[in-house]
């Protein structure tokens, strides 16, 4: 089959639409990753929903005498508290809060991306359910 000079034109003017629908696609990848959303449970608390989560994936390298950025993950004294930098969750503020930013790869900087994979403390990066679980458990005032 031959293409006349009209289809031959509207070929090549469509391979060039998609291009440049490709080339902004790309542009519009955001360089951090999205937030997960906010779980829809009710009544989330550091003692049932969180501590769990974070025991096993955070307070192997964030607790005890020389927890790594000087920030105690093993209870919630210790992350309210936070470490020179301030507190590790802002009540209320989950989008604000350094361990939502951390855990959900928000940071530009990736050694603030947390648990550090590879890591040999078996921790492993937060699911999206995990992360919207602490974000709703911050947005409810980190009780
Ligand atoms: C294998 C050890 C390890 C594990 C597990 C780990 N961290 Fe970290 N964390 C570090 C180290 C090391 C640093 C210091 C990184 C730096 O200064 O660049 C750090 C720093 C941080 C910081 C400060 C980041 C900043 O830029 O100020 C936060 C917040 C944090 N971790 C939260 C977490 C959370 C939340 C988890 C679990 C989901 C976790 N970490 C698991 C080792 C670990």
């Amino acid at each position: 089959m031959t293409m006349n000079l009209t289809q031959c034109t509207l070929a090549a003017v469509a391979a060039a639409f998609s291009l440049a629908l490709a080339a902004s696609a790309q542009d519009a990848q955001p360089s951090a990753a999205p937030l997960p959303p906010a779980s829809t449970r009710t009544g989330v608390t550091y003692a049932t929903d969180i501590k769990p989560i974070f025991d096993a994936n955070c307070v192997k390298c964030h607790s005890g005498d020389k927890p790594k950025a000087h920030l105690h993950m093993d209870s919630l004294e210790g992350i309210l508290k936070g470490n020179k930098w301030g507190p590790a969750v802002k009540a209320g503020d989950a989008a604000n809060s350094i361990v939502v930013k951390a855990a959900a790869h928000q940071l530009k900087d990736r050694d603030g991306w947390m648990p550090p994979i590879p890591n040999r403390a078996g921790a492993k990066t937060l699911t999206p359910e995990q992360i919207g679980l602490v974000i709703a458990w911050i947005n409810q005032g980190a009780k």
